[in-house]
């Protein structure tokens, strides 16, 4: 904590997808240890709920308003911060939807959704907020939200899982810029493990009885190794503190998915189908 305190208080954060969920807590956690924070999300009630626990806690909070997907709407969010309250010392691009469905068969317009928000609207964020970060000259902090997804692969998840190794790719790619730069910008990437939110049940499916199944599935992961995001806040916020890439709230479980990973890409293997696959995909 005096490590976390030492880092961020008395500093600005912006939090996209800060209405619920993990973004929900990041925000507390972070109005907790003295933080200004800006709550930028697509739900206007969802972020006046969680601005109005900050407030009555007694710290600050900002809403905007903020459609990650678009540029522009990134572009306003980074303006009006620094008109009202100056450098950013944290931005967690964090916002992020899960769609469901065969690649063939969802629609055109729900993939250009589902990779704007995810992708899109991480790089827009980057590139909103990293010149002013830069100019200021100042310790910060990006954090992408990415998945233990981003380490692997998975039937009918596609369009989220290639986002979430796209988000991962990136953060890597831009830490080594911050490093060309000898920024004192710190760049993580944040892999969340079962976190207890409402990504799942705002789940964008193209078959409904698909989304009741995995819903269904999810459901009984969480219950086993659920976390909530408040917690999921307090496991991440630390190791921001402490100035690390790879930022997980259930570090076995990401370092188990990376090992596979490695040994998989070691071994240049064959995608195949497992026991965990086989049960997310139910009757699929
Ligand atoms: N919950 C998990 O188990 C889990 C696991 C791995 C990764 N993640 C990632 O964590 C991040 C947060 O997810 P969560 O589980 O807290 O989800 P959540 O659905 O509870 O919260 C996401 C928030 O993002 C907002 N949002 C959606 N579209 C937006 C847009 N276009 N612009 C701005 N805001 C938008 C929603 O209104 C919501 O408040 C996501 O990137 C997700 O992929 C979650």
């Amino acid at each position: 904590m005096d490590q976390e305190r030492a880092a961020f208080e008395g500093g600005v954060a912006v939090i996209t997808g800060a209405g619920s969920g993990i973004g929900e807590g990041l925000a507390l956690h972070a109005a907790s240890l003295g933080m200004k924070v800006v709550l930028a999300d697509i739900s206007v009630p969802r972020m006046e709920a969680v601005a109005a626990v900050i407030r009555a806690s007694g710290a600050e909070a900002m809403t905007v308003h903020t459609d990650v997907s678009s540029p522009e709407s990134i572009d306003r969010l980074a303006a009006t911060v620094h008109e009202t309250w100056g450098d950013v010392r944290l931005l967690v691009n964090n916002a992020g939807v899960e769609t469901l469905g065969f690649i063939w068969e969802i629609p055109a317009a729900l993939w250009e959704k589902t990779l704007d928000i995810n992708i899109h609207g991480v790089i827009h964020g980057v590139r909103a907020f990293a010149p002013r970060m830069l100019a200021a000259g100042k310790p910060a902090w990006i954090a992408n939200t990415s998945s233990v997804g981003g380490l692997g692969m998975m039937p009918v998840q596609a369009a989220y899982i290639l986002s979430k190794h796209a988000v991962l790719s990136f953060s890597e790619c831009l830490r080594l810029e911050m490093l060309v730069k000898k920024a004192p910008i710190t760049v993580s990437a944040i892999l969340p493990g079962p976190v207890a939110t409402k990504i799942f049940d705002d789940t964008q499916p193209v078959e409904e009885r698909m989304a009741l199944h995995h819903r269904e599935v999810m459901r009984a992961m969480l219950e086993h190794e659920g976390i909530t995001g408040v917690e999921a806040a307090r496991r991440i916020f630390s190791q921001l503190a402490a100035g690390d890439f790879w930022v997980t709230t259930h570090r076995e479980m990401t370092q188990g998915m990376a090992q596979q990973r490695a040994a998989y890409l070691a071994a240049m293997a064959t995608p195949e189908l497992t026991p965990v696959t086989e049960q997310l995909l139910g009757s699929f």
